[in-house]
């Protein structure tokens, strides 16, 4: 049988939005239009040429239950947390953070010869997993493979498998593939993707066809099911960001940084910052 392309099935015009302290982005899921994409649950774009657009950062909050994914194309997010770690997130560089049962931490865009430009990522974690330990994997740009393929598509490979290659994060629960996809001019793109998995790609740079529909930078683009995805460039070539994986069909009750299946797990979120508990040692 011969693999089924993934058809368009809604396209997202992100919304520009105040977050942390007052960080201007472009969020397209976790709004009104979009709650979440089993199991993503949340995806912004930040950047600007204007550091009050972002220099008040997201002071220390706190996450449970679920991962943040933490992709940055210039400038660097200096992060700090309650279990002691912190660093530098420069170009180039991912953070993959399991919030697990809980920490706290702050994340502060800094701008690099002016610029500052990035993502984050929310998935959602398996009800088992919800309250695991913390745990990061940090991966420098120079560990990220860089894949050239036939038709002229130039793949940073975050996480998942291209060919033989396989991206540096690994042990996710939603087995997750994270691609960074540039095509040239007039090139092309096909990468199959399991049945089942959900796919979406946020066109962030230039204009290509996507299943046939033509999208323009900036998008974020929801595939319906089938094995494989078909992209080609446009006339100015084109970049984005794909992201697939397993939905966990779970219920969802969310409030803010937490995630978790039920209102009372909510509740008991709360209850634990109340009183000190919220992060283990
Ligand atoms: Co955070």
């Amino acid at each position: 049988m011969s693999p089924v392309p993934r058809p368009v099935t809604d396209l997202i015009e992100p919304i520009y939005m105040l977050e942390g302290a007052g960080v201007r982005l472009r969020r397209s899921m976790a709004t009104r239009r979009l709650d979440y994409l089993d199991p993503f649950l949340l995806f912004d774009h930040f950047g600007s040429d204007d550091p009050e657009d972002y220099l008040a950062g997201f002071p220390m909050h706190p996450h449970r239950g679920i991962e943040t994914v933490t992709y940055m194309l210039a400038g660097r997010v200096h992060h700090a947390d309650s279990l002691g770690n912190s660093g530098d997130i420069t170009a180039g560089d991912v953070q993959w953070m399991t919030s697990g049962r809980g920490i706290m931490h702050e994340e502060m865009p800094q701008s690099v010869n002016g610029k500052m430009e990035g993502f984050q990522l929310w998935v959602n974690l398996p009800a088992r997993l919800k309250m695991t330990r913390p745990r990061y994997q940090e991966v420098l740009a120079a560990r990220i493979p860089i894949i050239e393929r036939e038709g002229g598509a130039h793949i940073r490979l975050i996480a998942g498998q291209v060919g033989e290659t396989r991206g540096p994060v690994t042990e996710i629960a939603a087995d997750p593939s994270y691609l960074d996809v540039t095509i040239a001019s007039g090139g092309r793109f096909d990468h199959p993707i399991p049945h089942g998995h959900t796919v979406f790609a946020y066109v962030f740079e230039g204009q290509g066809s996507f299943a046939g529909q033509d999208i323009s930078a900036t998008h974020l683009v929801i595939f319906g099911d089938g094995d494989m995805l078909q992209v080609t460039a446009g006339s100015r070539g084109v970049r984005f960001l794909l992201v697939s994986g397993l939905p966990l069909g779970e219920p969802i009750a969310r409030y803010g940084p937490f995630v978790m299946n039920t209102r009372q797990e909510i509740e008991q979120a709360l209850q634990d910052l109340r009183e000190g508990t919220f992060v283990q040692p």
